[in-house]
Formats: C-alpha cells, sequence, structure tokens
C-alpha cells in the first residue's frame, strides 16, 4: 500500500483534511496516510513553519497531499508552499479547471490544464531592499533549462491526453529577456509537436480573453506569476476556488494541493467547500495509478452536484455544509 504524506495545513486545511480522508476511506483508495505538519500550524507543534521531519517524510515517500498553508502578509516567515516546490524541484504546476454539472455560470464549456512553471520568475520572492522603507526590488530568473521541461511537459501531456492546442502566455513586448526567452523556446519545442496547434498570447489580452471566450482554451503554459493569477481565474470561470485541484510534479517527488489558500475568513466555521482538495486527492490517485478509484470518485461528485445540490455547500449554490457534502459523497459511493 503506497504511503502518503499528507499535511493538514492551516484554515480550513483541517476541515477539508478530514473530508477528503472520510471520502477516500469510503472508496477504499489504497492508500496509507503519513500525517506531518507544516506552516503555521508547524509553527505552534514544532516551532518551525517547514520541521525537517516533514521534509524527511516526503523524501522517503515521494508523494504527499498538502492542504493549505497560511503565508503571513509583509513580514514573517517566507512561503512554505514555494518552500517545499524548490526542495524537491517540483517544476510542473498542473491545474485543470473544467466546467462541472449542476454549477451555474456564465460558461458551458470550459475544459483546459494550466501547467504553471513553479520554481523560477518573479514569484520566488527573490528581492532585497535598495534602500530600507524606500526602495525595493524583485527579481525574476527564467532560464533556458528551466521553460524547457515545463512547456515539454504541457506538450507531452496534450499528446497524451489527446489534447489538440498549447497557448504559451507571456508578457514578452515588455519583459524582451525573461518571457522573451521562455516564448522563444516555446516556438522551439513546438516545432517537434507538429500535430499539435500551438498559439502564444500576452498575458493581459488573455485575461480577457478567458473571461470571453474561455472554451478556446485547452492546454495553457505559462510563467510562475501569471500562472498564479490566470489559475485563480480559470477557477473563476468554472465555480470557484472551492473546485480546483491541483498538482505540483518533479522527477523525484509529488505533492498535490488546492488551488485556494487557507481561507482565514471561513476556518472553523463548517462551511468551506471540500472539492478542490478532492479534486486534488483525485488527481493524486491517477498519478498512483488508481484510476479506477480516481474515476469512481469522480462520478459520485457529479452525481451529488446533479442530483443532491442541497447537500452542497454554499459558494457553489448549495444550502449545506462541509459535512453534509461530505456525506453525500459517501452515500453514493456506498449506499
Ligand atoms: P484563499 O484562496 O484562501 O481565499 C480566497 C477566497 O476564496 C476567500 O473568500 C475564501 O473564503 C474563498 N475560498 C477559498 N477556498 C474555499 C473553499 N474550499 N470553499 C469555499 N470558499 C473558499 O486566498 P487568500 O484569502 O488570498 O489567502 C489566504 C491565505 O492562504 C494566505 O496566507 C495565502 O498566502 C495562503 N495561500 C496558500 C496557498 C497554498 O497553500 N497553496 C494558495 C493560496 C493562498
Ligand atoms: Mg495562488
Amino acid at each position: 500500500m503506497p504511503h502518503v504524506v499528507l499535511i493538514p495545513g492551516d484554515g480550513i486545511g483541517p476541515e477539508i483534511t478530514e473530508s477528503v480522508k472520510q471520502i477516500l476511506h469510503v472508496a477504499q483508495a489504497d492508500v496509507q496516510w503519513v500525517e506531518c505538519a507544516a506552516g503555521e500550524a508547524a509553527v505552534t507543534s514544532h516551532g518551525n513553519p517547514l520541521p525537517e521531519e516533514t521534509i524527511q517524510a516526503i523524501e522517503r515517500h515521494r508523494i504527499a497531499l498538502k492542504g493549505p498553508l497560511t503565508t503571513p502578509v509583509g513580514a514573517g516567515f517566507r512561503s512554505i508552499n514555494v518552500a517545499l516546490r524548490q526542495h524537491f524541484d517540483l517544476f510542473a504546476n498542473i491545474r485543470p479547471a473544467r466546467t462541472l454539472p449542476g454549477i451555474d455560470t456564465p460558461f458551458r464549456h470550459v475544459d483546459m490544464v494550466l501547467f504553471r512553471e513553479n520554481t523560477q520568475g518573479l514569484y520566488i520572492g527573490r528581492e532585497r531592499w535598495v534602500e530600507e522603507g524606500q526602495e525595493a526590488e524583485s527579481l525574476a530568473v527564467v532560464s533556458r533549462k528551466a521553460s524547457e521541461r515545463i512547456i515539454k511537459e504541457a506538450f507531452e501531456y496534450a499528446m497524451r491526453h489527446g489534447r489538440k492546442k498549447v497557448s504559451l502566455i507571456h508578457k514578452a513586448n515588455i519583459l524582451k529577456f525573461t518571457t522573451g526567452l521562455f516564448l522563444e523556446v516555446g516556438r522551439e519545442i513546438a516545432t517537434q509537436y507538429p500535430s499539435i496547434e500551438f498559439e502564444d498570447l500576452i498575458i493581459d489580452n488573455m485575461a480577457m480573453q478567458m473571461v470571453m471566450r474561455p472554451e478556446r482554451f485547452d492546454v495553457i503554459v505559462t510563467t510562475n506569476m501569471f500562472g498564479d493569477i490566470l489559475s485563480d481565474l480559470a477557477s473563476g470561470l468554472v465555480g470557484g476556488l472551492g473546485v480546483t485541484g491541483a498538482g505540483n510534479v518533479g522527477e523525484s517527488a509529488a505533492i498535490f494541493e488546492a488551488v485556494h489558500g487557507s481561507a482565514p475568513d471561513i476556518a472553523g466555521k463548517g462551511i468551506a467547500n471540500p472539492l478542490a482538495f478532492l479534486f486534488s486527492a483525485v488527481m493524486m490517485l491517477d498519478h498512483l495509478d488508481q484510476n479506477k478509484t480516481a474515476e469512481r470518485i469522480r462520478a459520485a461528485i457529479y452525481t451529488v452536484l446533479q442530483e443532491h445540490k442541497s447537500d452542497c455547500t454554499a459558494d457553489i449554490g448549495g444550502e449545506g455544509q462541509t459535512k453534509s457534502f461530505t456525506d453525500a459523497i459517501c452515500n453514493v459511493l456506498s449506499p
């Protein structure tokens, strides 16, 4: 039985973790949880937001399901999410967004998978004061090697999943060296995949296109910060942050997590939508080659969204709470 490191995390993390544990148990997923701490919760329990034993557990088992981790704004410790992605060189952040049945949005045919470069760019927060409190600088690094591997990953995914098009998003008109290099590498790699259509769009146009005609996008590949922003936008097209899962994947490890954060505004109220974290767990089951179990859970989710809407959480138009939503999925899986 594969061991999976489980990090409940902060805010709504423990609530949605309980939900996902219950559902995977009822679905008889073949996983043995190894619970570890990280984030603010670990500052309390271990005096360190990223305890050495958590790193060692991921090194040993090479797969983790991680709840959201709070990162203090401004002063305070740096993002543990970024630290984990860097430490394990999880270069591909894969974020699907797909129209779901029973969720009312203005869009009906969204089915996109966003590949976000996960180790470089502005997002890694390499900053310094030029003059403390007066002027600050932030460094964005883009390398050919890192661009090649994420763009190849996007094309390979497109080939494996019968996808038709890859859209590369950049700002090469202004950031000519960094995102210019990313675009140049994309154009080179695209020639190796003649059966896949390739296009490039500038990020601001992309933001507009995504809300006007989201159905025209298939596989998207972009740099770290643009990917962060566009993946929340993509979530908004299909029902919000409560419904989109993600995987951070590298050569030696994979960490699955929701797109959303710790949602302090609703933490502890029992009303968090467990779907985003559940979809992340389902992506993890696919990664573990437990595709049948993954498919059964997906089908159960679709049934609940269509036939038991009142049990769903309020963010997607239901009248229920985390628990009623979880129980409804479990009842479909094991009546
Ligand atoms: P957020 O994603 O936590 O919340 C944004 C909005 O979406 C809030 O109104 C929240 O209530 C709602 N929301 C999020 N998940 C939901 C769910 N499952 N069900 C229902 N509603 C949900 O973003 P925010 O507030 O900007 O960040 C809060 C904290 O989370 C920050 O410390 C941030 O650094 C951290 N964060 C961590 C991430 C991670 O661990 N991968 C990702 C994003 C943010
Ligand atoms: Mg984000």
